[in-house]
């Protein structure tokens, strides 16, 4: 049984950002009511009205996994582990966006699945094998090697409403003793750190450990290990075999997660509701933090114009009187317009920084890397406001 328990209104779709072309011909966004529920059974946290994924998965999609340092170095060190620990002889990346990780591997050793075609053609001119699809069973049976002993995703099986149909699928190109390495935000992180915006129409699943174990049995899979990191504010990266597979244990860090998960409530109901009222509380403490400081004329402006920042900005309706403009370095979203509320975004630039008082963290989930390239904003005067555990500024 599904039961909802928060509702973040009326939204936009998370990544689509307008031109300018758009706010002039007021181009008519496509916006959806943003609600998430609690499935009694396997545990999983899902939004409840989902976008098909061939209107969110175009060819402009603008998310670019290279774009970010943190992004960048924890896909070599990834690349370089999977080779020592599981040395596989073919692998296959679903959602291998602009190819940060793959680039890691031989073109002969790995295969893309990228429904996005801008994306799947830098992977494609860099030289490997790719397939433009969504991952399903139609593009599973198209796939002819029979080699691939290792299933690479990161941020992308939560994107897909049928999550049986990803098992499934995952289950019919993996050899035996082959193994599927997923990584995902986690929902306890999100609990914790009351980030709500980690639900917005791309993200229909947040997953935990106690709902993937639920997911993966039907398929005679099991989780045997688990890493926590700290990419997309608090991920797990969850290592599945085949049961029938006994080169592995289950490592001692699956029970202490699964405790961990159970001492949080993350089964209960319960938990969910305290959840929305935190959720509640944040949005009025921000937009007083907002109100406070822009009564004083404060300049208040956004950094890093994040898909979670839509969430963040349309729930609390906060729009461009108070919000000048975002910076960003991602080329996709330079001079474009957030989704809803049309704050402008200019691409990143110090002294467009340097005017601000205030910036708002958008990218909460990259704070360290930002952090420290903006030593002198910060040395200077300048500060961060966060909702990230509970609205402050910092
Ligand atoms: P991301 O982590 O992908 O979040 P989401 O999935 O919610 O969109 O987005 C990070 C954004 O922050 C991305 O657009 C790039 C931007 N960014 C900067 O503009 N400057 C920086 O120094 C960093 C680290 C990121």
């Amino acid at each position: 049984m599904i039961k909802k328990f928060l509702d973040l209104g009326i939204q936009p779709l998370a990544n689509r950002y307008l031109t300018k072309k758009d706010i002039l011909k007021k181009t008519q966004e496509l916006f959806y009511h943003l609600e998430v529920g609690f499935n009694t059974r396997t545990k999983l946290v899902s939004i409840l009205n989902k976008i098909p994924s061939k209107i969110i998965f175009d060819d402009k999609y603008p998310y670019r996994s290279s774009m970010s340092q943190t992004m960048k170095i924890s896909f070599k060190k990834l690349a370089k582990d999977i080779v020592n620990i599981y040395n596989p002889h073919m692998i296959l990346e679903i959602g291998s966006n602009d190819g940060a990780l793959i680039r890691n591997f031989s073109k002969k050793k790995a295969i893309c699945i990228e429904p996005c075609k801008n994306l799947a053609k830098i992977t494609k001119r860099m030289g490997y094998k790719t397939y433009s699809n969504f991952w399903d069973i139609q593009l599973a049976k198209k796939i002819k090697s029979k080699n691939i002993d290792l299933i690479y995703s990161a941020n992308t099986l939560s994107h897909i409403n049928d999550i049986s149909s990803v098992f499934s699928s995952i289950v019919h190109v993996l050899t035996d003793d082959g193994i599927l390495i997923m990584e995902e935000p986690s929902f306890l992180e999100c609990l914790k750190k009351v980030a709500y915006d980690q639900f917005y129409n791309e993200h229909i699943h947040v997953f935990s450990l106690s709902s993937i174990i639920n997911l993966v049995k039907k398929f005679n899979l099991e989780v045997f290990n688990i890493e926590k990191l700290n990419t997309h504010g608090g991920s797990l990266r969850y290592h599945i075999k085949r049961v029938s597979n006994n080169k592995f244990e289950i490592d001692n860090k699956v029970k202490i997660q699964l405790e961990q998960e159970l001492m949080n409530g993350i089964d209960k109901y319960s938990t969910y509701i305290k959840f929305k009222n935190k959720v509640i509380n944040s949005k009025k403490k921000l937009k007083q933090i907002f109100l406070r400081l822009k009564k004083k004329n404060k300049k208040i402006i956004g950094y890093g114009a994040t898909a979670k920042s839509t969430t963040v900005l349309n729930f609390c309706n906060i729009k461009n009187e108070t919000l000048e403009y975002f910076l960003d370095t991602t080329p996709g979203k330079i001079g474009k317009y957030m989704p809803g509320t049309h704050i402008s975004i200019k691409g990143y630039n110090r002294s467009l920084l340097n005017e601000a008082d205030y910036a708002f963290l958008g990218a909460w989930n990259l704070k360290e890397e930002i952090f420290k390239k903006e030593r002198r904003y910060i040395k200077n005067g300048g500060k961060f406001i966060t909702h990230v555990p509970v609205p402050k500024i910092i």
